[in-house]
């Protein structure tokens, strides 16, 4: 088979069904499957915690478009995170993560992990020589997000790579904002790939789920065996539509790249902006390498204005098209106030977010539309 990006999410794991040659995996709305006699198992498949059809489909697809050996879903983005780390640590261990992660990955470290005793530090990454100070013998993981949410940081994935393994840890990117389409951690050495499919992966905000990608055959088989110990698996008809959404990523992630850009060009020119968050700008501390490991520079757009928060707020309020809502990476616009909304868990914390602060997700709607309706809301 060819090895574009598109070939493979659309035929991936996707075979015609051999049975009635229908083109798309079938939804597997099944728990258990017959045996031929005792451990006579038809292709592997036992219970459905263990392995679903459906999920295998989505599996072997998302394995293919990260390059990876093994791929694993999850009922949600949360929940890979917490199979991965239990997998990976235990009690007396340590991770790294940036200091301006998600708030719910933030959350699962603080308030979760840590009470089972593993500890973390958050560190800016793009300080190279502050995560080498962080990283301690009881390291086992750096977490990498990047771009951030929701401030659209950039960190190297190559560089914080070779720091992980000078040290023996593991390097894990979640990739959920730039989406395999756009960037590929495995080629630049990290071992995990972690995806909300929520977001653009699934891209229709019609399904909750969350996806593990591994270099190593290795490790892929150590999380399989969590996945089905620990059972926060994707179900088949969230597999389904996952899979479904998938196949178009690559043709929505370069209209979403293309609105981004007409929307920061709208934004920069707009007198009640003060700063504009988008890797894609020159002028951004992490353009040149976001280029670098990037092919584009995604759909997120986050952006700083006078009047500080209550000017950030009735923004989102007056918006109309750009829908309010928390999540991202649907093909609808959305609009949130991440200190109030989405990172609102971070209050109080070191990864507090700017009270000023509107991320936009931008949507593949007509592009002119769009622009109206945020000149609109800017007033
Ligand atoms: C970057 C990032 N990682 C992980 C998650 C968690 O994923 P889920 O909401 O599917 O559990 C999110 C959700 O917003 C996210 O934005």
């Amino acid at each position: 088979m060819n090895e574009g990006f598109e070939t493979l999410a659309i035929h991936a794991g996707q075979e015609a069904d051999p049975h009635t040659g229908a083109v798309v995996p079938p939804i597997y709305a099944v728990s258990t499957y017959k045996q031929d006699g005792v451990g006579g198992l038809r292709a592997g498949y036992e219970y459905s915690r263990s392995a679903n059809p459906t999920r295998t489909a989505l599996e072997e697809a998302l394995a293919a478009v990260e390059g990876g050996a093994r791929g694993l879903a999850f009922a949600s983005g949360l929940a890979a995170e917490d199979t991965l780390l239990r997998t990976v640590c235990k009690p007396g261990d340590h991770v790294v993560i940036p200091d301006d992660a998600y708030g719910g990955t933030y959350r699962l470290f603080s308030r979760v992990l840590q009470e089972w005793g593993v500890s973390f530090d958050p560190v800016p990454l793009g300080d190279l020589d502050a995560v080498r100070a962080a990283v301690r013998p009881e390291t086992k993981a750096v977490w990498v997000e990047t771009p951030t949410n929701p401030l659209l940081n950039v960190a190297d994935i190559a560089a914080l790579a070779d720091v992980a393994h000078d040290r023996g840890a593991v390097l894990v990117v979640d990739n959920t904002f730039a989406s395999p389409y756009l960037q590929q951690p495995l080629s630049l050495g990290a071992d995990v790939v972690v995806h909300s499919t929520t977001k653009y992966v699934g891209g229709h905000s019609d399904v909750v789920g969350g996806a593990l990608v591994t270099r190593s055959a290795d490790l892929g088989e150590r999380l399989a065996y969590h996945q089905n110990a620990m059972g926060a698996v994707a179900g088949p008809f969230d597999a389904w539509l996952t899979l479904r959404g998938l196949k178009t990523l690559g043709v929505r992630m370069d209209r979403h790249c293309d609105n981004a850009e007409r929307v920061v060009d709208l934004l920069l020119s707009h007198p009640k902006v003060v700063q504009v968050l988008y890797p894609g700008l020159p002028e951004h501390p992490g353009h040149e390498v976001a280029a670098k490991q990037m092919r584009r520079f995604g759909g997120m757009v986050s952006f700083r204005v006078e009047g500080g928060e209550e000017a950030a707020v009735e923004i989102c309020n007056r918006a109309e098209l750009f829908t309010l809502g928390e999540s991202l990476g649907g093909v609808e616009s959305l609009i949130e106030h991440p200190g109030r909304m989405t990172h609102a868990s971070a209050a109080g914390s070191p990864l507090e977010v700017p009270a000023d602060l509107v991320r936009l997700s931008v949507g593949i709607e007509t592009v002119d539309d769009l622009l109206a309706d945020l000149s609109e809301a800017l007033g």
